[in-house]
């Protein structure tokens, strides 16, 4: 490429279906003056369109994107002819002071070649460092966008037509957007990265863009934190770390309403953009991502998904790691369990038995009292995370003797769900990024709770924002569809429960009893892998042309039975209901008959009795032919069915964890019918990895 500053984006369709004319970038107009990917929502783009139609502007998409190229434009014109000497990163504030929503934007433009302009607000930015670039700045002084400044730009937030005129002489806006640069996603990105730029600094532009002269306007001295000249730095702007990591592991997490430039000598300037004047630009740390480039290939699986459900004997042993201990005598240790205590994980089941062990999560310790004296825990979450939540609730009720409900994020910010001060909210997310999770957490800080985050990414805004939190360790998730993760958050919230109640003394035999469990976990999960394979293979071939499945299961299974028929309706577009066996009777049980395939839950726990009785109000509606079991290898009860139905036998583990095994052979039949559907594993249609718009 003779350029060396490229935006991109993989669209997550919001406005307008996905289609070349909606895809980005948007330019302002046919010269492409401004071009602009962005991730998010513009929430105010209606009143902008309308403003700028009346501005004499014509569109050509549905996007909200193209509002913000045109926008740019028009307060480039406008701002100018008030006298305003703007540079692109002074331009880009009056962009944002213009728009209402969440969105993480890139600009280029013809007037500041070479150059890049980066902001955010609400979604996630990461900006990647590669070459001399050691450290930002800590601390400087803002620019600061005051009102008269959106005065002079003939704007205010509330669009009320009555802006300036635009300059006779400006360029007709809103033509043919058929010349502008499209640059296509670079091979290898991950298929999670949503925007990506790269300015890679040449000393031969540096002259070329500083002395360019009359076209482009005076700089003002900016007042940001810059970091130091450096000819052969590249910089690199994602939604996701994952997309980064095969270019450089040095990343900053930006934050609300920072605005980065890159200017064509490659220096970077980082400004924050806020209404009240005397703000500062907080701390801004170069981290090191521990993510490795390998846990983002695929390896010799042939899906992200498959090889992430094969990887968890091993991702739950990185979430148990450290996190097992038991009380020593001796000095404190260097694996991060702190003072007194000795990792006893990962060791064989019989060590186990021999030394008395607790759960340590160095996240929470400082905020145990506060968490144990709260009124009740609110978990909130969506999709796969929220069912985490509640595969591990009873447990949680049980150990911590708390009240606690789990809510959907979009639906406890519809009902503004009462919160208290005296209220734990924990939210739960794999990206860490999640719009409705984002939202609800931003809530319940607003009312005081105590937030705790339990979140795979690292660094994402979710661990940045809650008070304290848990890292789930589990590696980095490619497939759309989550699998190793869930495991992991049942796991962690399990943990957090035994912590919660560890100074119970009446619920020591449980708790060592569930510990022992967590500790068998990573082998039971790979002979559940070794076990049920070429059967969920065999079965998926049998499913394969069916338009539904339903699954039935109650207690700790009921989390399973949605979580199971989630994993096969997104990645396979079979129709699936989770159903809770006790509801069979108030309606499900119409849908019965001998050609609809059931999947049945029958795990040795204390709802064992109920669930072989839906077995049997089943069985006597269309026979057994068409029903899968899933149970615990040995049970009398389920063996009894082994000549007349599927069995699915799994390796039997303490009942608040049996959940984590029975997932297992579900995640593998939702890929098997996948694959045997001809369909897109790793990226089924319509759907994200991260979520980051509502
Ligand atoms: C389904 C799936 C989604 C996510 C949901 C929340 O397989 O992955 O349902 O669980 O979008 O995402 P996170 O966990 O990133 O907040």
């Amino acid at each position: 490429m003779q350029n060396h500053v490229g935006i991109a984006h993989t669209r997550w369709a919001t406005h307008g279906a996905p289609s070349p004319l909606n895809s980005h970038p948007h330019a302002s107009d046919s010269t492409a003056q401004f071009l602009v990917v962005h991730n998010g929502i513009v929430t105010n783009y209606k009143a902008l369109k309308a403003m700028l139609t009346g501005k004499g502007y014509t569109f050509e998409t549905e996007t909200d994107t193209e509002v913000v190229a045109r926008l740019l434009k028009y307060l480039y014109e406008t701002v100018r002819e008030g006298g305003e000497v703007l540079t692109f990163s002074r331009l880009v504030m009056h962009m944002m002071h213009a728009l209402d929503g969440a969105y993480a934007i890139l600009v280029r433009s013809t007037l500041f070649p070479n150059e890049v302009v980066a902001c955010k607000r609400g979604s996630p930015l990461v900006l990647g460092l590669k070459g001399d670039v050691r450290e930002l700045p800590s601390s400087g002084s803002v620019e600061v966008m005051r009102g008269s400044l959106s005065e002079q730009a003939g704007y205010n937030t509330t669009i009320n037509g009555g802006g300036r005129r635009l300059s006779a002489g400006g360029s007709a806006p809103g033509a043919s957007t058929s010349k502008r640069r499209k640059l296509a996603t670079g091979e290898g990105l991950s298929p999670v990265s949503t925007a990506v730029a790269v300015a890679a600094a040449a000393a031969g532009s540096l002259s070329t863009a500083l002395n360019g002269g009359g076209s482009r306007p005076n700089p003002t001295t900016p007042k940001a934190v810059t970091a130091s000249p450096a000819l052969h730095n590249e910089y690199f702007f994602s939604s996701d770390a994952c997309a980064l990591v095969e270019h450089t592991d040095k990343v900053v997490y930006m934050e609300d309403n920072d605005v980065v430039h890159v200017d064509a000598a490659g220096n970077l300037h980082l400004y924050c953009f806020g209404a009240e004047s005397g703000a500062v630009v907080t701390n801004r740390v170069i981290q090191t991502l521990e993510l490795e480039l390998q846990q983002i290939m695929k390896g010799s699986y042939d899906t992200f998904m498959r090889k992430e459900i094969f990887e968890q004997p091993e991702s739950l042993t990185q979430t148990l790691r450290g996190r097992l201990v038991k009380k020593s005598t001796g000095p404190a240790t260097s694996d991060g369990t702190g003072s007194g205590f000795t990792s006893v994980f990962p060791l064989n089941d019989l060590d186990m038995d021999d030394v008395p062990f607790e759960v340590q999560l160095g996240g929470l310790n400082e905020r145990m009292s506060d968490i144990r004296r709260s009124n009740r825990v609110i978990f909130v979450a969506c999709g796969t995370s929220y069912n985490s939540c509640l595969a591990a609730r009873q447990t949680m009720e049980e150990l911590a003797e708390l009240p606690v409900s789990v809510e959907l994020a979009s639906d406890f910010l519809d009902r503004r769900c009462p919160i208290y001060r005296s209220d734990v909210c924990v939210f739960v997310s794999q990206s860490g990024e999640t719009a409705e999770t984002l939202d609800a957490l931003h809530y319940a800080r607003s009312h005081h709770a105590l937030t705790v985050g339990i979140v795979n990414c690292v660094g994402s805004s979710i661990s940045r924002l809650t008070d304290c939190g848990v890292h789930l360790n589990a590696g980095g998730e490619i497939g759309v569809a989550s699998t190793k993760v869930y495991t992991s958050q049942v796991v962690v919230i399990i943990m957090m429960a035994l912590l919660l109640s560890s100074d119970s003394r009446s619920k020591d035999a449980r708790r060592a009893e569930i510990l022992r469990g967590l500790a068998q976990l990573p082998s039971r999960v790979e002979a559940t892998l070794a076990a049920v394979d070429e059967m969920m293979k065999t079965t998926a071939h049998k499913l394969k042309d069916q338009q539904s499945i339903l699954l039935f299961g109650r207690g700790y299974q009921y989390a399973t039975c949605l979580e199971a028929a989630l994993k096969i309706k997104e990645v396979s577009y079979v129709h699936t209901e989770g159903i809770h066996a006790g509801e069979l009777k108030h309606g499900p049980l119409a849908l019965v008959d001998d050609k609809m395939p059931v999947v049945l839950f029958a795990s040795c726990d204390a709802t064992a009795t109920r669930v072989h009785n839906a077995l049997s109000q089943v069985a006597a509606r269309g026979g057994l032919g068409r029903m899968i079991i899933v149970g615990c290898d040995g049970d009398a009860e389920v063996m009894r069915y082994k000549d007349s139905a599927t069995l699915v036998l799994v390796p039997q583990v303490v009942d608040c964890l049996q959940c984590v095994l029975n997932i297992v052979p579900m995640q593998l039949l939702s890929y098997h019918l996948a694959v045997a559907r001809n369909l897109n594993v790793d990226q089924p249609r319509n759907l994200a990895k991260s979520v980051t718009v509502q």
